[in-house]
């Protein structure tokens, strides 16, 4: 049996799954729900919810499954992007876009199954010899003690005393991702010296203060990188090999190669990591941009591109190297079989900066022979290429390096600013932003404040008759229609419809009050207020509520910073006009106040 990356991934699955764990599919790298990140970055994303309590895995529905988990432990191979790397891409082990195995449990069984299960895969399904590898257990730092019974369970499955290393916090302590969320020590396996597997041990939630509060619930979540796992399978032994010798960047290494007529192996390197990465990060609906997910798309197809001419790469490679991408991943990742469109986007991104980046480097080459000796590229300069020329500050920074200067950032920043506040005031004029504070019309800020209220309701009203596993997905408001999203299988009926229009429209008739209150986000959570983004408030938060003046009932309670009508009768009458899919399992809902 040839133990490729096919071979790992199966046989990961398998053994967690004969374990008891249920298999869920991988998450978007997008992450569903949580704004505390851009991307996914790690296999327990989907699951933070289950370790925090606020979601019960019997009850909630898991949003790519459209039912319940029914199970407290789990196991998938989740695609993740991490761009903290980004610099070392290029070495033997490092990359952007990479696949993580991991198992999770939360309530479930805790460290010492965790570490057996972890031993037991690792040397009996893999026959991976012992003495190969080594562990670390986190050695305890002033506000967290000793990891001392993980230590234990090393020492009593006959792992000897000296190759237990003990951890700083750097190293094993893990999490959260995020400002704040589930964190905990960690317990690392490496394999020929190289970190293949990390456990964690969800202990503790990290307010957005700092604050370690221990968690009701032990949880554990392990990620292992496939690509190094592949590694240490496919080259016992042998720590001259890297990560591009694997079957998973094999073909596309050495096509790479053939098609190059300069070929520099780092600069090969970082072009297979980033073509990788940016064909799954189109495939899940990311276009380049200046911000946010699209500006790190951004970088990354530019970094391509500029080490393209360097290589002299033909052309025609970025097709080949598509499908020697699709050959590899399809049977896992069907969203790859997407293929005009997922290239059209790399295309037109080329495009875009094939057409300023040799007037581009020109100019950045006068620029070098102006500043001459001087070490410092001033941030007004590299400002300027930046927004004439498209290069990713990033990029600029690179191309500074490899002349020994650096970009003032400072000032870079400056100007960027300068800029970003002529802009905001030309948006601002041009009017109708999703934002209250950009919309200059009184009347349209009236009618969006209503609307605001109207999606309270709607909200409370698809609670109330579909469930309490109803939550916002995403939500838009102009000023003449609102949006909901919501998890849902399938398509409402029209009485379905036409009931939660009513629901709305008798708690407006009602002319309920629309009350709001400060309090902590801990507090609003556990009277079962609803909050979009779990992970993302401050310790104090305003909720909005409200209740039923003839039962005394909450009609609805969110976290939210409002602005809210104070009476609901001054919406008038509330008309749903669209319902319809936006996705697997998400349905979205349109309407408007009459
Ligand atoms: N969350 C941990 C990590 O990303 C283990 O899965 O390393």
């Amino acid at each position: 049996m040839i133990k490729d990356s096919n071979f790992l991934r199966k046989s990961f699955l398998e053994f967690f799954q004969k374990k008891g764990h249920r298999i869920v599919p991988s998450s978007s790298l997008i992450p569903d729900n949580d704004p505390s990140v851009l991307f996914t970055t790690a296999g327990m994303q989907q699951f933070k919810l289950y370790y925090l309590g606020s979601k019960d895995p019997f009850k909630d529905l898991h949003p790519l499954l459209n039912e319940p988990l029914n199970t407290l432990q789990t196991a998938t191979c989740q695609k993740c992007l991490r761009t903290s790397d980004i610099e070392s891409v290029g070495d033997e082990s490092h990359l952007t876009f990479f696949e993580m195995l991991g198992n999770f449990s939360f309530g479930g069984y805790f460290k010492e199954a965790a570490i057996n299960y972890a031993w037991e895969y690792l040397t009996q399904s893999l026959k991976i010899a012992p003495e190969r590898m080594t562990v670390s257990v986190f050695k305890g730092a002033a506000e967290v003690p000793f990891d001392q019974e993980s230590y234990q369970f090393w020492l009593k499955l006959g792992f000897p005393k000296e190759k237990i290393i003990l951890g700083e916090k750097e190293d094993n302590f893990w999490g959260p991702t995020g400002k704040e969320g589930p964190c905990g020590p960690t317990t690392e396996i490496y394999v020929d010296g190289l970190e293949i597997w990390n456990l964690v041990f969800n202990q503790y939630y990290k307010t957005s203060e700092g604050i370690l509060k221990p968690l009701k619930i032990n949880g554990v979540d392990t990620g292992m990188g496939l690509e190094r796992l592949a590694l240490v399978t496919e080259f016992p032994q042998q720590s001259e090999k890297t990560i591009f010798e694997t079957d998973l960047f094999k073909d596309l290494m050495q096509s790479l190669k053939e098609a190059s007529s300069l070929p520099q192996e780092k600069l090969l390197r970082i072009i297979a990591d980033h073509y990788r990465a940016s064909i799954f990060l189109a495939a899940a609906g990311v276009v380049p941009s200046n911000t946010e997910r699209g500006y790190i798309l951004r970088r990354l197809m530019r970094r391509i591109i500029r080490f393209e001419k360097v290589i002299q790469l033909k052309e025609e490679w970025y097709l080949k190297g598509f499908e020697i991408l699709q050959n590899k991943y399809r049977n896992f990742y069907p969203e790859l079989d997407n293929q005009s469109e997922i290239l059209n986007t790399f295309f037109q991104e080329r495009d875009k900066f094939e057409k300023t980046l040799q007037n581009g480097i020109r100019a950045w080459e006068k620029l070098l022979r102006r500043i001459g000796e001087k070490k410092e590229i001033p941030g007004r300069e590299a400002f300027y290429l930046y927004e004439s020329y498209g290069f990713p500050l990033e990029i600029l920074e690179e191309m500074a390096e490899e002349q020994g200067k650096v970009v003032n950032q400072e000032e870079f920043r400056q100007e960027f600013e300068k800029h970003q506040e002529i802009s905001r005031i030309g948006q601002e004029k041009k009017f109708g932003g999703h934002g209250i504070n950009t919309v200059a019309n009184e009347q349209d800020k009236i009618k969006i404040t209503k609307l605001h209220t109207a999606t309270h309701l709607l909200l409370a009203a698809l609670r109330t008759m579909l469930g309490p596993q109803i939550e916002q997905r995403g939500s838009d408001i102009t000023p003449e229609r609102l949006r909901l999203d919501f998890p849902f299988a399938r398509k409402l009926t029209v009485s379905e419809l036409q009931e939660i229009e009513n629901l709305v429209n008798q708690m407006i008739q009602k002319n309920l009050k629309v009350e709001h209150y400060e309090t902590t986000y801990e507090e609003a959570l556990s009277q079962g207020v609803i909050g979009t983004f779990k992970d993302r408030y401050p310790e104090k938060v305003i909720v909005y509520e409200i209740k039923d003046s003839d039962t005394g009932q909450i009609v609805s309670a969110e976290i939210c910073a409002g602005p809210h009508v104070t009476t609901t009768q001054e919406l008038g009458h509330f008309k749903i006009l669209k319902e319809e899919a936006v996705g697997q399992g998400v349905r979205r809902i349109k309407a408007i106040l009459e």
